[in-house]
């Protein structure tokens, strides 16, 4: 049977992808398996969760009849120290990677300041701002060592708390206006090369993010829903897999997903519930 464009173009291909325990990562991974489930394509999937990977492991694996090659690995991308033995602490045949998704990201809290949790700013920080960054220093050499001065994709995912601040998000929001501005910097930086930055921000998405928010509170959780329509990680997934899948010369820069009822931050159509 003939392969889409898009299954041709994974074709031997490495993807890693932090934060693949939940949510987006996750739904990525399912869905790169999906769009090439035998053509020798692999997938390291990085989480702290190390039995949420395997599960999604065994998952792909069953999927695709052994189709897609899975490696779960434990990485808490808030630590340099774990990021910076990671590519060595690979095997060898793993290393050969061709698309970085830096998806591992959260958000503590709806504080306002000067009420701002000094912990939660640092879980934020370090995880969504120099985790990000960390992950794209330790990725970008291998890339760099391909001809025409290197090939690759970086797949950053922001949000529209990047582009949009709003009350009770600023340290989210300012860590994601900072993954943006990295995303810009770099893009400008890497134009010699054939190397791909892509950014893609979501809107309003139903995954664990709103529970890892509210510190477990899936009733305040589920309120953020409450008369909406939200995308599903698997929405985003698609639009990952779509931008690591255009023919080389196409760089999707950026997009902006939001559900049908929201048209910014906080412009959001409810239903009465
Ligand atoms: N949901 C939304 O509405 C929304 C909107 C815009 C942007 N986003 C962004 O989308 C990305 C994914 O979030 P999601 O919505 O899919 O939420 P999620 O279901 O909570 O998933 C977040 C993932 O990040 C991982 N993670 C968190 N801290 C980590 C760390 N220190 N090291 C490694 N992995 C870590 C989690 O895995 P472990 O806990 O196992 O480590 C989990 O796999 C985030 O960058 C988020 O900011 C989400």
């Amino acid at each position: 049977m003939a392969s889409s464009a898009a299954a041709k173009r994974l074709e031997g291909k490495t993807v890693l992808i932090t934060g693949a325990s939940s949510g987006i990562g996750r739904s990525t991974a399912l869905e790169f398996a999906r769009t090439n489930p035998n053509g020798n394509l692999r997938l390291i999937v990085t989480a702290r969760r190390t039995d949420s990977l395997e599960e999604l492991a065994a998952q792909i694996r069953k999927e695709t009849n052994d189709g897609v090659k899975v490696l779960p690995v434990k990485l808490d991308v808030s630590k340099a120290d774990e990021i910076r033995g990671f590519v060595s602490g690979l095997p060898e045949e793993w290393r050969d990677i061709h698309v970085l998704v830096n998806n591992a990201g959260l958000v503590k809290g709806v504080a306002k300041a000067p009420e701002i949790d000094e912990e939660d700013m640092n879980i934020v920080f370090t995880t969504n701002v120099t985790g990000l960054i960390n992950m794209t220093q330790a990725i970008l050499p291998i890339f760099q060592k391909r001809p025409n001065g290197g090939q690759g994709d970086i797949i950053n995912i922001g949000s529209i708390a990047g582009r949009e601040p709003y009350p009770g998000g600023s340290i989210y929001c300012a860590s994601k206006a900072a993954v943006r501005s990295f995303t810009e910097s770099l893009r400008k930086e890497l134009i010699a090369t054939r190397i791909r930055v892509i950014e893609i921000d979501p809107g309003q998405v139903e995954t664990e993010f709103s529970v890892v928010r509210f510190y477990g509170d899936k009733a305040k959780a589920d309120a953020v829903y409450a008369g909406c329509d939200p995308l599903t990680p698997d929405d985003i997934a698609e639009v990952v897999v779509f931008a690591a899948t255009r023919r080389e010369n196409v760089v999707v820069a950026e997009s902006l997903l939001y559900p049908n009822h929201q048209a910014s931050a906080l412009i959001m159509h409810r239903r009465p519930t």
